[in-house]
């Protein structure tokens, strides 16, 4: 496996030095079979993805994009450098250790670090401002509007809303370093 990753490494290394060149890899690394290339294999992310609503198993036929949640969507700029930066330090990241072995499990603590509340606004243009027939979820979504902007205790669409995007993520993570110990 190390012998791959380093390959898939030297080519994404190339590819994100042509990538400040061309806005066709922007478009381009913006799928989500490009964040699925590394993702797929070293963490279960990919799978628990597919398993949300966010990810197609909807009824509806809909289906989000791994950036849609995962780079800020408050302006071009922001988005490309974020983007690049993200790309750079994942790939230096992927050359100095084993991926797999990173404490995904500890790491979700951060996931208001890595997702965005102007992606998720993207879509939910209006959960702000309607009144849904549910008053605990108005009530909450007020103090949502009153806390996004704390500095002591900023609140974030993942304070409450942590496992979007990945369904059962937690309990994914967990079976990988604690399988089943079978019948004995
Ligand atoms: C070159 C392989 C590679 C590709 C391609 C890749 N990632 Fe990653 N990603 C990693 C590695 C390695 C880590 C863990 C190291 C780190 O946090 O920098 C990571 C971490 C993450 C994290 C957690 C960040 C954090 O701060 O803990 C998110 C979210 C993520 N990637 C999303 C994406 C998305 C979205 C894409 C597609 C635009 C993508 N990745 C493409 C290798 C990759
Ligand atoms: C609807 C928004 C959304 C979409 C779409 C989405 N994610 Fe996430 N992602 C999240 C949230 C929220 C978390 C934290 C989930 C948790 O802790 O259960 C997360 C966590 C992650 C992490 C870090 C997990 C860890 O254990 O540290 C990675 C890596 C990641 N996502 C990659 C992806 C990739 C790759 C895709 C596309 C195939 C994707 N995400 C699509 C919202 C999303
Ligand atoms: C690309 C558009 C898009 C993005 C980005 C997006 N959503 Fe959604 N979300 C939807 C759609 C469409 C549905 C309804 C899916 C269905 O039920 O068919 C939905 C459903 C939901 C639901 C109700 C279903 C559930 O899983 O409990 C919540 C809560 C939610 N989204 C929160 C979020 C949060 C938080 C983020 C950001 C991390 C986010 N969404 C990002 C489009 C999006
Ligand atoms: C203080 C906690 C909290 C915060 C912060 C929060 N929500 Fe919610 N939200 C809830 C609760 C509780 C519900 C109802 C149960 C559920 O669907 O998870 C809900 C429901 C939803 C729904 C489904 C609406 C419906 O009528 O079923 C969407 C979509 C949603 N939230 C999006 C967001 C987005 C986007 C953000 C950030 C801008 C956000 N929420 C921030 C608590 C919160």
């Amino acid at each position: 496996m190390k012998k791959i990753t380093i390959q898939i490494c030297l080519l994404l290394v190339f590819a994100f030095v042509v990538f400040f060149g061309g806005s066709a890899l922007v478009h381009h690394t913006q799928e989500d079979k490009f964040c699925s290339v590394c993702h797929e294999w070293m963490d279960p992310m990919v799978s628990a993805y597919h398993n949300d609503v966010h990810g197609g198993a909807s009824k509806h036929g809909f289906k989000a994009k791994c950036v849609d949640c995962h780079l800020p969507h408050d302006g071009y700029v922001g988005y490309i450098f974020k983007k690049a930066a993200n790309g750079a330090s994942e790939v230096t990241y992927m050359l100095f250790n084993d991926a797999k072995d990173k404490a995904w499990q500890e790491n979700r603590k951060n996931r208001d670090k890595f997702t965005y509340d102007s992606g998720c606004l993207s879509c939910h243009k209006t959960i702000l401002d309607i009144n849904s027939s549910n008053q605990n979820i108005d009530d909450m979504h007020a103090l949502y509007a009153k806390f996004k902007d704390d500095s002591t205790q900023k609140m974030n669409c993942v304070t409450c809303h942590k496992n979007v995007g990945h369904k059962n993520l937690g309990k994914i993570l967990y079976e990988i370093k604690h399988p089943p110990v079978g019948d004995w």
